[in-house]
């Protein structure tokens, strides 16, 4: 089975969703680690409670950066767990050259708006204080930029009179919880 790499920073209800696409079949894959920048997150308790090692980042006391020493120690981490594909889920920090030179092409993420319209922090707050008529999520390879690599899939949200930011995020993720796992799927058909 390929194997996945999965990083992220806070409760990680995408991973769960990728567990449970596992679990229930649609998804062929194991899930060889998870890894997180913040000790505290919810995700790797999560990743505790079904058994598969959850390991932390360290980033030597920065708040956002992620110095460089820090995404070569993640690589080789994740090359010693036999990674073929990496997922960001929900980790908020920007992966640059050291990491992304490691997995050409099997660096995922998914963001919670339609790129290119709301890239970077808060997406679903940008979405509602600009007025927009929908919103959504996007699964896309993992670039050099800030949100910019290329498309795999998108799904689409209306945005609700009376939407907050939250309310609207909430609506966002429902759709996050099944495009991931069959984007992931997707890609990890064309590395068979
Ligand atoms: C998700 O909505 C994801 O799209 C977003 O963070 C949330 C993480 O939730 N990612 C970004 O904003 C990346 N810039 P989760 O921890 O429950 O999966």
């Amino acid at each position: 089975l390929p194997k996945l790499g999965i990083l992220g920073s806070g409760s990680g209800s995408n991973c769960q969703s990728i567990y449970d696409a596992i679990q229930s079949g649609s998804l062929r894959a194991e899930i060889a680690v998870v890894m997180s920048d913040n000790p505290d997150a919810y995700i790797l308790e999560r990743a505790r409670s079904w058994g598969i090692p959850a390991e932390v980042i360290d980033c030597g006391g920065f708040k956002t950066r992620f110095p460089e020493e820090s995404q070569a120690s993640v690589a080789a981490r994740l090359k010693q767990y036999g990674v073929d594909c990496v997922c960001l889920a929900g980790f908020m920090r920007l992966v640059k050259l050291p990491l992304l030179k490691e997995f050409p092409s099997r660096i995922l993420n998914i963001h919670p708006s339609l790129l290119p319209a709301f890239p970077g922090l808060h997406a679903w707050e940008q979405a509602v204080n600009a007025g927009a008529a929908e919103s959504g999520c996007t699964v896309h390879y993992v670039d050099d930029g800030m949100d910019t690599g290329p498309i795999l899939g998108q799904a689409r949200v209306p945005v609700l009179p009376g939407d907050t930011p939250e309310s609207l995020h909430a609506r966002i993720q429902e759709q996050e919880h099944t495009l991931y796992p069959a984007m992931i799927a997707r890609v990890l058909e064309t590395l068979a």
